[in-house]
């Protein structure tokens, strides 16, 4: 009997928040160092400055896998060059009943929809706050903080939700995700819609007084004019960037026939796909919003990353940064490095001085 995905991915975390606790400790701060020499890599060829936040890397953790932020301090040690916490909701909530991740290894890739469990964003505040007093010996990678709505908030107080969680957290974060794209709570994907949106942007910026920077995060299923709404949306809000994509909804060219949990097609079940079967869309997504903006607009870039290759498909498609969720299931923790490794490789075979260059390259 394989283990259930979600009790595994609880463990790491278990470990996670110990190691993070304890790295102001002998103990912890040894094992840090350990993790640190086997999974990271710097370089400055790798390092960027973007919208005024310094990142060591352009590979950071995607949304969803530290969803209270309790490991914040810990994955620059796995080598990531930024991670994004949450998602965070105003209010706390437990997410959809179990089962609500499950693997499809055939296809190298995870369905997921957990629902937004989160503890809400005032105990998550009050988490990194504390963390910012505590951590003295070494710097910590840049955070994001991604934030959805809570399923109990009607879709019209969205904005005034959105707003609440944004007012507590504010000060913690470096940069702001609205994720209006998750597939698991019901209704958030119509937030999508250029009206809907603008009204959440506008309060949102103009709470935004020490202007942080302020992405959206899009699904994979929009057609090319949705995605073009929300592009314009992007540059009259005055945003950081785009974030693509989330998982999708398509369940095309699925080889697995039934999910072992539930004895069900994976298109009987409701959740998100990612992995490799969003790889080539999510990065077709990203050539889309680089041709559309002329290389203006800073995109994220995440779906089915797994190698090199990968990473250096979105990158050159117009990505300045890249996330990684299930490919750091599938291929474990030395992953981010390896990538790192290989990035360095690609700048040197097309005689590049940095990641920064090789940015949208394919496009010129
Ligand atoms: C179990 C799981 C939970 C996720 N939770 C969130 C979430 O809370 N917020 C979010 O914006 N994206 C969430 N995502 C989506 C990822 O951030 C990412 O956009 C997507 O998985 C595609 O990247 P990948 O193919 O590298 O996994 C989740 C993904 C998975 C697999």
């Amino acid at each position: 009997m394989k283990a259930d995905p979600e009790w595994l991915h609880q463990q790491t975390m278990n470990s996670l928040l110990w190691l993070s606790a304890t790295k102001e400790h002998p103990l912890g701060s040894w094992l840090n160092n350990c993790l640190q020499q086997h999974l990271c890599l710097s370089d400055k060829r790798l390092e960027q400055n973007l919208l005024g936040i310094n990142f060591a890397n352009p590979i950071g953790l995607a949304a969803g896998f530290d969803k209270d932020g309790i490991a914040a301090n810990i994955w620059s040690s796995l080598g990531f060059g930024f991670a994004e916490l949450g998602t965070i909701t105003y209010h706390s909530q437990p997410g959809n009943p179990r089962p609500r991740l499950f693997r499809l290894p055939l296809d190298q890739a995870a369905l997921n929809r957990m629902g937004f469990n989160n503890s809400g964003a005032a105990a998550v505040a009050a988490r990194l706050k504390q963390d910012k007093l505590e951590i003295t010996s070494s710097v910590s990678s840049p955070k994001g903080i991604n934030l959805g709505k809570s399923k109990i908030t009607p879709l019209e107080d969205a904005a005034q939700d959105y707003l609440e969680s944004f007012r507590l957290l504010k000060d913690v974060g470096d940069y702001f995700v609205v994720n209006v794209s998750s597939p698991n709570t019901p209704g958030l994907r119509s937030l999508q819609d250029a009206s809907l949106l603008s009204s959440i942007l506008d309060v949102l910026q103009q709470e935004n007084t020490s202007q942080k920077p302020l992405f959206v995060k899009i699904a994979p299923d929009l057609e090319w004019e949705a995605i073009a709404d929300i592009i314009h949306l992007a540059q009259t809000y005055n945003l950081a960037g785009l974030i693509a994509t989330n998982t999708t909804i398509s369940r095309e060219g699925l080889k697995t026939q039934i999910i072992e949990q539930t004895g069900q097609p994976p298109q009987a079940e409701a959740g998100g796909i990612s992995g490799a079967p969003l790889r080539d869309r999510s990065t077709e997504v990203i050539k889309f919003i680089y041709q559309q903006t002329q290389g203006q607009m800073p995109i994220i870039g995440v779906g089915g990353v797994f190698t090199t290759e990968h990473a250096w498909q979105k990158i050159t498609a117009g990505a300045s940064l890249i996330q990684v969720y299930t490919g750091w299931i599938y291929e474990g923790p030395l992953m981010v490095k390896r990538i790192l490794t290989g990035l360095l490789g690609k700048l040197e075979e097309h005689s590049l001085n940095s990641i920064s260059e090789a940015v949208g390259m394919e496009n010129r």
